[in-house]
């Protein structure tokens, strides 16, 4: 178990690089096993949840070699091996190897995911979309039994936009018989780069990145160099760190068109934004900020879920009243309790969480539940007063590269204990 400590109150400044995006690399590490030579990708992330990823692939039989930030998967060799039960309960990622084994092997067999730390995290609308491709699925004793041989394209409309179950169908329609349309799909820009992905090894998709996705099936797909997007997230986490400290950050590697939901939120909360060059930001954080009026979590274009809780740290130290609804998942207020600790003021009803704003919040001991509350924890003790530890933060090393080592970089008075 990790441990972060943080000495709370200095601003932060000066500039941090963004690395590869965690949601778009995990997906394109699982289509990598459609090519039929191998797929190098580079600028992936070095954190836990892809060191997982390769740990999945490399357990499947591919040749994964890993340097820096570059990773090469050769699935060649790999053959119709079953995702195994330990596999897919821990490791939530797995569920995107689901399409691509379909659409090589035209059969899958997985044990149910489970939920998480964030929610119960159902399958139903990725099982959905599937069978509509004409997979056959069978489900008994908690295992999900899939026979893809007749993979067919179709119309398929989404209930809800979930990024995982867009993400699978488009992987198992590139290579189904037909085109499949794919309605109300999500629009995260993560979706767009699996396209892009897919279009190189030689599938036919495009409209991704909007809510309708059309796919031509083909086959076979070939092996291809990719970069990987800068992560969004990581970015804004550096963002609210110059507005909870008053600081002044340059954010390196940062796409400003996808972040237009937290640059208005940063703007409410008093921050000044500056474009610094292509794909840079800098983010002015004022002395104290103000109360952001209403923070709604939205699919994408709309206020990111995973920006959530590092809000929620700053609407903490805000003068006046904040109120954030968590539309997306059911149980991602966890941070709360441990906000709390260090002198939040917040009430919770549902899925609405009231924040009156605190003038001082004061270091104190808490438990990370989940990566971006982990990060919010940080967030908030950087700007407290005395002495943070934030136990559990392993969690944080799932989606952030050297996350202490970066704001001690940025002048923060903060280290991590393994
Ligand atoms: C992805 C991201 C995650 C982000 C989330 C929402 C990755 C690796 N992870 O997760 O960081 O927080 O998008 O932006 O890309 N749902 C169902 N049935 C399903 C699928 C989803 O009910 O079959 C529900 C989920 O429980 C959740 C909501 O839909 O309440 C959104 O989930 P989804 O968009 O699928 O998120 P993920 O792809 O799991």
């Amino acid at each position: 178990m990790a441990k972060i400590v943080v000495n709370g109150g200095k601003k932060l400044e000066g500039s941090v690089s963004v690395g590869g995006a965690k949601n778009a690399t995990l997906p394109i590490l699982a289509a990598s096993i459609m090519s039929e030579s191998p797929v190098n990708i580079i600028n992936c992330p070095e954190i836990s949840d892809v060191w997982n990823m390769v740990y999945i692939l490399r357990y499947m039989g591919c040749g994964v070699a890993v340097e820096g930030t570059s990773i090469t998967v050769d699935a060649t060799k790999m053959s119709d091996h079953d995702m195994p039960e330990e596999l897919s309960k821990e490791m939530r990622s797995s569920i995107f190897m689901l399409g691509p084994m379909l659409s090589r092997f035209k059969r899958a067999r997985f044990t149910y995911p489970g939920g998480c730390e964030i929610g119960l995290r159902p399958i139903d609308l990725h099982l959905k979309g599937l069978s509509e491709l004409n997979v056959k699925i069978e489900e008994a004793h908690g295992q999900i039994i899939c026979n893809a041989s007749d993979l067919t394209g179709n119309e398929i409309h989404l209930d809800y936009p979930s990024v995982g179950a867009t993400e699978n169908i488009m992987m198992a329609a590139v290579s189904a018989k037909g085109r499949t349309m794919i309605r109300n799909a999500a629009r995260e820009p993560e979706v767009a780069e699996l396209q892009k992905l897919l279009n190189a090894m030689g599938g036919r998709v495009r409209g991704a990145g909007t809510s309708s996705v059309l796919i031509e099936g083909t086959s076979p797909l070939h092996g291809v160099v990719h970069e990987v997007m800068p992560d969004r997230i990581v970015a804004g986490t550096y963002m609210v760190a110059a507005a909870i400290t008053g600081g002044d950050i340059k954010i390196m590697n940062a796409i400003v068109d996808n972040q237009h939901a937290v640059i208005s939120k940063l703007k409410e909360a008093g921050c000044t934004i500056l474009p610094a060059g292509e794909k840079a930001v800098r983010v002015i954080g004022p002395e104290r900020p103000k109360e952001m009026q209403m923070i709604e979590t939205l699919p994408y274009p709309g206020f990111p879920t995973d920006m959530q809780a590092q809000f929620f740290a700053l609407a903490s130290v805000a003068e006046g009243t904040s109120i954030i609804v968590e539309n997306v998942f059911e149980s991602r207020f966890k941070h709360a309790a441990e906000l709390s600790r260090m002198g939040a003021s917040v009430k919770i009803k549902g899925r609405m969480a009231v924040i009156r704003g605190v003038s001082r919040l004061m270091g104190a001991r808490v438990r990370v539940n989940d990566l971006r509350g982990g990060a919010a924890l940080v967030l908030a003790g950087l700007r407290a007063e005395g002495e943070t530890e934030i136990e559990n933060a392993q969690l944080i090393d799932r989606g952030y590269e050297n996350f202490a080592q970066s704001l001690a970089g940025l002048g923060a008075e903060i280290r991590k204990e393994d």
